[in-house]
């Protein structure tokens, strides 16, 4: 069993680089489907789930090779346009190949994803947009299958809500369609702009993305080049960062950084008492005092990320006073909350809302990683515990934080991992 162990007490200080957006990098990937030849992705990091989009893309027939931090992707022929249950299953971002392909083929079966530990997560915003372009859509054989021999063709589209994977699928469908498509309630993630923005250097037209209403002028399948794009860098993990030096009431510089992402987020670790300071290159977030309780909403973009919130709760379980977090964005978000109590955490959940008492110090427990952020806040939870946590089912982790121990121990911290870890740096023999 791959465990982490962690052992509580230290105080995070140094200086951290962070890695290439998983959420933007995985729709890079998916994107370079569209344009025959060679495309080539930088700043993706090497988690799991990057490994496991370029398994789904070589399930394509389009061959995928790492060096370093940049992937390079031979979309030049497709041999199938098939996505697979067992790859999907184990990474859901995979339904983001389903536009794409559409685009490129004409014809996409996409596995559908099912359940996870975040609650029910569906697709019916992806195949309602999809329809409006004029796909043909069924399910078969737990299968979605959409189909469009005779193209696409460019229509308005209004999302329900603001999903950020429909936004995107339904972006790279519409590039290649024929006429004006209209999405509107887009949502706002910063990753839309830059999954826009490799569109764009490819041949497409976008406008809008990052606001509520995108505009693309479809320009046919045919007018698509490969290109070279630079991924931008991973917002979460940012946060992540700057969480856990508020945790341990530390000193961290997040090298490479956008502050501009993390407004609510540094708001809201200022108002539990850190300093944050912008540096030439990022961010750096220091804690003086135990954190002071504070309240807190997640929201689509520009609200306070719903991926932040595990992360707060874990720092706020160890502040003075009382918080109120809400959960808007997911359904049983909140089942990772079990796994802090085990810590002592006083953490009491109702509906969407959870009421955590913060406690002086959390007390170390063996406690499990039930999804990437859920893991995360165990992490940091153990950094101010008691004695050594053993975090268990820590693939998670590494489906979302690149080399996080090597990072952790940079920082001060005393983790090692326990185990067979998995080997995520070379796509290769994880085949
Ligand atoms: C993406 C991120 C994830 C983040 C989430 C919200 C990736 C790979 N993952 O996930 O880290 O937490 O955005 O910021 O980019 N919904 C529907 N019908 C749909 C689609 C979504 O009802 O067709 C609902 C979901 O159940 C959920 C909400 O909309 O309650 C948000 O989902 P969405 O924005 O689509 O998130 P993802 O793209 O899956």
């Amino acid at each position: 069993m791959d465990r982490l162990l962690v052992t509580g007490g230290a105080r995070l200080a140094g200086t951290v680089r962070v890695s290439g957006a998983k959420n933007a990098a995985l729709k890079h990937m998916a994107a370079a489907l569209l344009a025959p030849g060679r495309s080539v992705v930088r700043n993706v990091p090497r988690i799991l789930d990057c490994t496991l989009m370029g398994r789904v893309l070589e399930h394509l027939g389009v061959p995928v090779t790492w060096e370093g931090d940049a992937v390079s992707i031979d979309a030049t022929t497709l041999t199938s346009t098939e996505a697979p249950y067992e790859l999907v299953r184990q990474m859901r971002a995979s339904i983001v190949v389903l536009g794409p392909l559409l685009a490129r083929a004409g014809r996409a079966r996409v596995a559908l994803p099912g359940g996870d530990e975040i609650g029910s997560r569906p697709i019916d915003l992806h195949v309602h947009g999809l329809a409006k372009l004029g796909a043909r859509i069924r399910t078969e054989h737990g299968f979605v299958v959409a189909e469009a021999p005779d193209g696409l063709r460019g229509a308005v589209i209004t999302l329900d809500y603001p999903s950020v994977g429909a936004t995107e699928n339904l972006m790279m469908a519409a590039v290649a369609a024929r006429g004006t498509t209209v999405i509107d309630n887009a949502a706002r993630e910063p990753e839309i702009a830059d999954v826009a923005d490799l569109l764009v250097a490819m041949g497409a037209r976008v406008a809008g993305a990052g606001t509520s209403t995108i505009e693309i002028d479809g320009v046919g399948v045919d007018a698509f080049h490969p290109v070279e794009h630079a991924t931008m860098p991973d917002r979460i993990e940012s946060g992540t960062w700057a969480a856990a030096a508020v945790a341990t009431r530390g000193d961290i510089t997040i090298a490479g950084a956008r502050a501009d992402h993390l407004d609510l987020l540094l708001g809201k670790l200022a108002d539990a008492g850190a300093t944050v300071d912008r540096t030439e290159d990022g961010v750096r977030v220091r804690q003086a005092e135990r954190p002071t309780a504070v309240d807190f909403v997640t929201l689509p973009y520009p609200g306070l990320a719903t991926d932040f919130q595990p992360i707060l709760m874990a720092a706020l379980a160890v502040a003075r006073g009382t918080s109120i977090a809400t959960e808007n964005v997911f359904e049983s978000r909140f089942l990772y909350v079990d796994e802090l109590r085990r810590m002592g955490a006083d953490i009491r959940t109702e509906g969407h809302h959870a009421v955590i008492r913060g406690v002086e110090r959390l007390s170390a427990a063996p406690v499990r990683a039930l999804d990437i952020r859920a893991g995360a806040a165990m992490v940091i939870a153990a950094l101010t515990a008691d004695g050594r946590t053993s975090i268990a089912d820590v693939h998670h982790l590494d489906r979302g934080y690149e080399d996080l121990e090597r990072k952790l121990t940079t920082l001060g911290a005393e983790v090692r991992r326990d185990g067979e870890p998995v080997v995520v740096p070379d796509p290769a023999a994880a085949r």
